[in-house]
């Protein structure tokens, strides 16, 4: 790989006794639609927080553009175009979606006239252009979850961070959320996302990062991947096996 956009190398992280992340290093190229799979409790959300630098590893560190961003804090990670959602929705319930999404603008505007302008665009590219003026908490599931990416990228993400953006949505409102993560790459901009449910996932990522009980299982393609016994036993189910 050529010049990484991201570079995650021999990261550690542990909350108390639980291992979170266990020397985790892998490399993201620009323009990739990169797959984080993993059961519950692999330590997913736990890297999404060390990225974004939310929370700071306890060894190894990242690199973003060929320079060091583990342990500058969570703002200058989204100053240096480093979004994310959360897993749990993390909007501002009483304010309107137009409101919500001028807190991300506002990273960069510093007058609410340029902030409106920006949250307008991308309000409308997220599809939420008739919703400007709702109050966050009268959004239904999948709206919720385009607010959290419309605040993400106000920030104006290089990279964007997506923590099971399509959990719990039905199969109609997943595939509107899998064209939308495709209208983002198709803007320049460089996808991490986290899911869970496979049909979804393997048809929209270049390449997929298998972490299991904080460690690094295995990279690939989809269609290495699904081959390997590991994944189709948690995923599939034994029987499935070869
Ligand atoms: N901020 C935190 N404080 C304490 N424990 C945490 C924290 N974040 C994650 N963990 C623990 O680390 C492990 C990995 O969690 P997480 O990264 O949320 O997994 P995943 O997102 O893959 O389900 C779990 O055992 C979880 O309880
Ligand atoms: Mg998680």
């Amino acid at each position: 790989m050529a010049e990484p956009l991201l570079a995650i190398r021999g990261i550690s992280k542990s909350f108390g006794s639980v291992a979170a992340n266990v020397d985790i290093s892998f490399e993201v190229a620009a323009g990739e639609i990169l797959g984080l799979i993993g059961p519950n409790g692999a330590g997913k959300s736990s890297l999404f927080n060390i990225i974004a630098g939310a929370i700071k590893p306890d060894r190894g560190e990242i690199l973003f553009e060929g320079r060091r961003i583990s342990g500058i804090g969570a703002v200058a990670c989204a100053r240096r175009g480093i979004g994310r959602t959360f897993q749990v929705v993390r909007s501002f319930d009483s304010m309107t979606v137009l409101e919500n999404v001028m807190v991300g603008a506002f990273l960069h505007a510093r007058r609410s006239a340029a902030a409106m302008r920006e949250a307008a665009g991308v309000i409308a590219f997220c599809g939420l252009a008739g919703r400007r003026d709702v109050a966050a908490h009268r959004l239904s599931p999948p709206d919720k979850r385009r607010l959290e990416i419309a605040r993400a990228l106000a920030t104006r993400p290089r990279l964007l961070l997506l923590d099971e953006m399509l959990t719990g949505l039905t199969p109609t409102e997943a595939r509107e959320g899998m064209q939308l993560v495709r209208d983002l790459r198709a803007q320049g901009i460089t996808i991490i996302m986290v899911e869970h449910v496979m049909e979804v996932l393997l048809p929209l990522i270049d390449r997929a990062i298998v972490l299991d009980l904080g460690r690094k299982l295995l990279e690939g393609r989809p269609a290495e991947i699904v081959r390997h016994p590991d994944v189709i036993r948690a995923y599939l189910g034994e029987r499935y096996v070869a």
